[in-house]
């Protein structure tokens, strides 16, 4: 396994839709073993393809189960269903201290295919259904901070320099 550089805002990977993963074969499951690697070793909780440079439609999120910690890829992921709303302050490995508050749907179904190209449904709810959305998001290029209202965005922007106002 190796660590992967992380793309951090204002990188145009960032913004980019991803393509499609076709047949799930050793490049993706390197792809994915490196991607968890880079994940925990820079304490994050989830980690999408394009953060790392790679237009892929890849996720990798970390799944609470008591107190281990289980990371979970999925490939092509599609939230198929989504339910309630919730408030979660989230941040971002790509904008490092930076952090706030977004809502989002508090129940989701998600399907994928896993690292041996076989599809599987998950309901996910709390910080996990958070995760998969925030970085199913990263795959349309869309960042968290797009999902809150203007003054706060302008004030996260500023910790960025008033350059990268016009992107967001
Ligand atoms: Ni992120």
């Amino acid at each position: 396994m190796a660590k992967l550089e992380i793309k951090i805002y204002p990188d145009p990977a960032l913004r980019k839709k991803a393509r499609q993963a076709g047949k799930v074969g050793n490049d993706e499951r390197k792809l994915a073993y490196d991607m968890i690697e880079t994940m925990r070793s820079s304490n994050g909780v989830g980690l999408a393809a394009p953060q790392v440079g790679i237009s892929k439609r890849i996720i990798v999120v970390e799944d609470m189960v008591g107190n281990n910690k289980i990371a979970l890829t999925l490939i092509n992921p599609k939230i198929t269903q989504k339910k309630g709303k919730v408030k979660f302050c989230e941040g971002c490995l790509s904008l490092p201290g930076v952090s706030s508050d977004v809502i989002r749907p508090e129940f989701i179904t998600v399907e994928a295919l896993n690292l041996d190209g076989d599809m599987f449904k998950i309901n996910a709810e709390g910080l996990l259904a958070r995760i998969i959305q925030h970085e199913t998001d990263h795959l349309d290029g869309i960042l968290f901070v797009d999902k809150i209202g203007f003054l706060k965005r302008k004030k996260i922007i500023k910790q960025f320099g008033a350059k990268v106002c016009m992107e967001f």
